[in-house]
């Protein structure tokens, strides 16, 4: 070997060990695989006093259904008798959850977009568009938030779109929903794409089993004045109602003398929904 290959061959082989030495560093930088790490859910974040962040993503979400000038008076600027095109969107975790299962789960969050409508734009002749957006809105279900499961965020869109916003008081929004909706508060009926998807059929939509009772709140609980949110595997049916309960003795409690409970429940949730 000649000096020149010789020192070529030095130069080889340090350039290996840097190489080396340069990719364990890299390997011993990287984090440890976390093999049972799954992705976590997307959940509703709120600021220190209570109001609903907008997710920086909303726009993103399942489109599920759209419908033109469903009225129906809603709080604000917007109970003006306008025209406008409505579209609901579901946040992608809570969406694929409800195709498996046909239940919103805890965290569930759908955006409603309201649109002005726009028309005579060339090259249309007829029909209408949706134009720019005049109200974003949000429904949580979220009950360690609020007892009742489920709560109305308006976040503006006129006058600029807030990041942020309080939930609306309960006869505001909640009541027409709980009223209203097909299934757990929700406009089923007006959302085939969704309920395609979950293999339920929209007009049989509320005749899946009894209806839910109460919005599914405690009975017990509600006749003692307090509002419980009941789990659906403690269930007890009376009449064509199905009733959710905190406890077993609450259940129970309820099979010993439903009718006293089923008046006093029904009276208190009069009170606080009607
Ligand atoms: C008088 C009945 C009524 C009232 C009051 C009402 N809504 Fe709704 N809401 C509806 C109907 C009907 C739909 C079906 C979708 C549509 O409008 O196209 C709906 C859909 C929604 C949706 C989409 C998800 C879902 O639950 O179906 C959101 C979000 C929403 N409303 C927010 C609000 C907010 C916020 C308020 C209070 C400011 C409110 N709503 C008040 C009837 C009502």
């Amino acid at each position: 070997m000649s000096n020149r290959q010789m020192i070529g061959a030095g130069v080889i082989v340090a350039f290996g060990i840097a190489l080396s030495i340069a990719l364990s560093a890299q390997n011993a930088s990287k984090p440890a695989p976390n093999s049972d790490a799954k992705p976590r859910p997307a959940m509703p974040q709120y600021n220190s006093d209570g109001a609903l962040h907008l997710p920086s993503d909303y726009r993103q979400w399942i489109f599920v259904g759209s419908s033109l000038g469903l009225s129906y008076s809603q709080g604000g600027p917007l109970s003006m008798n306008m025209e406008m095109f409505h579209e609901t969107l579901m946040e992608p975790g809570a969406y694929k959850h409800f195709v498996d299962t046909g239940t919103f789960r805890e965290g569930t969050m759908l955006a409603l977009l309201l649109h002005g409508t726009g028309e005579k734009v060339l090259p249309a002749r007829h029909g209408k568009f949706a134009a720019d957006v005049h109200g974003v809105e949000m429904a949580v279900k979220d009950t360690s938030h609020r007892a009742e499961g489920w709560a109305y965020y308006n976040f503006g869109g006129m006058g600029g779109i807030r990041t942020a916003a309080q939930a609306m008081p309960k006869e505001s929004c909640y009541s027409c929903h709980v009223e209203h909706a097909k299934r757990d508060n929700v406009f089923l009926q007006f959302y085939g794409l969704l309920a395609e998807a979950a293999h339920i059929k929209v007009s049989a939509a509320a005749e899946h089993g009894p209806t839910l009772a109460l919005n599914g709140l405690d009975p017990v609980m509600l006749a003692g004045g307090r509002e419980e949110m009941g789990k659906p595997e403690i269930v007890e049916t009376h009449g064509t109602l199905r009733y959710q309960f905190v406890s077993e003795p609450n259940r129970a409690r309820f099979a010993a003398d439903p009718d006293a409970i089923v008046t006093h429940s029904t009276s208190e949730f009069a009170k606080r929904y009607q």
